[in-house]
C-alpha cells in the first residue's frame, strides 16, 4: 500500500542554547520592570492573557531583543525553505509580549494577513499551558471524533499539542488556528509573539 499523506500542516520548532536564553530573559525581565512595560501591557479585551499586543508597540525593539529578532528572521528563512521560498524577503510586522499568569489561557485564533507567526518561550513552567493546534480541517476533525478514530495513531489525530520550553521558538503559517491551554502552574508563562510580513 502506498498511503499518500496530503496537505500537511507545518509547525516548526527551534531550540536555542542556554546562553541565548539567558541573554533574552535578562532583557525581557529588565523590560518588564520598566515604566514602558507597565504602560503597554494590559489585559486583553477579548481573552484571558496580559499582553502588549494592543499597544501597537514592538516589544522586540522596546526590550532590545535584536538577537531574538535576527534568530526569528533566520528561522523564517529555514521554514520557507520547505516551500522552496527561503529567499522570500520578510520583515517583522508586529511583536508583542504575552504574560499567562496562573489560570490564564488564550482561545483559538489565527493571525490572518501575515505570512508567518511564531512564539518564543522566555519562561515556561511545567503545566503552564500547551500550545494547541487543532486539525484545521473541521470536517475531518468531527468525522474522526465521531468514529472514534482519534488517539490511536498520529495519522488519526484531531489536533497536536506542543509543550512550551524555555528557549524554544514555535513557528507556523499565520493562517493556522491555534490556542494556548490554561496555565495550571503557580508561575507566569512568558512568551514573545511575532508576526512576519513580506517585505
Ligand atoms: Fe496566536
Amino acid at each position: 500500500m502506498l498511503m499518500n499523506r496530503l496537505f500537511p500542516v507545518h509547525v516548526a520548532q527551534f531550540d536555542f542554547d542556554e546562553a541565548f536564553q539567558t541573554r533574552v530573559r535578562t532583557r525581557v525581565k529588565r523590560y518588564l520592570e520598566s515604566a514602558r512595560a507597565r504602560r503597554d501591557i494590559a489585559g486583553s479585551p477579548t481573552d484571558v492573557v496580559d499582553t502588549s499586543y494592543f499597544s501597537g508597540r514592538s516589544v522586540l525593539a522596546d526590550a532590545g531583543l535584536e538577537e531574538l529578532r535576527d534568530a526569528i528572521l533566520d528561522a523564517a528563512r529555514q521554514y520557507l525553505d520547505c516551500f522552496g521560498a527561503g529567499d522570500m524577503p520578510l520583515a517583522i510586522e508586529h511583536s508583542w509580549i504575552n504574560l499567562f499568569r496562573p489560570g490564564m489561557q488564550e482561545s483559538e485564533h489565527a493571525h490572518e494577513g501575515s505570512v508567518l507567526s511564531c512564539s518564543y518561550y522566555v519562561d515556561a513552567p511545567v503545566h503552564s499551558g500547551d500550545f494547541l493546534v487543532p486539525d484545521p480541517i473541521g470536517a475531518r476533525r468531527i468525522h474522526r471524533t465521531f468514529l472514534g478514530l482519534s488517539g490511536h495513531t498520529s495519522d488519526g489525530a484531531t489536533g497536536a499539542r506542543f509543550v512550551p520550553q524555555p528557549g524554544r521558538l514555535v513557528m507556523f503559517e499565520s493562517w493556522i488556528p491555534h490556542a494556548v491551554l490554561g496555565n495550571k502552574s503557580d508561575d507566569t508563562r512568558i512568551s514573545i509573539a511575532t508576526n512576519l510580513k513580506r517585505r
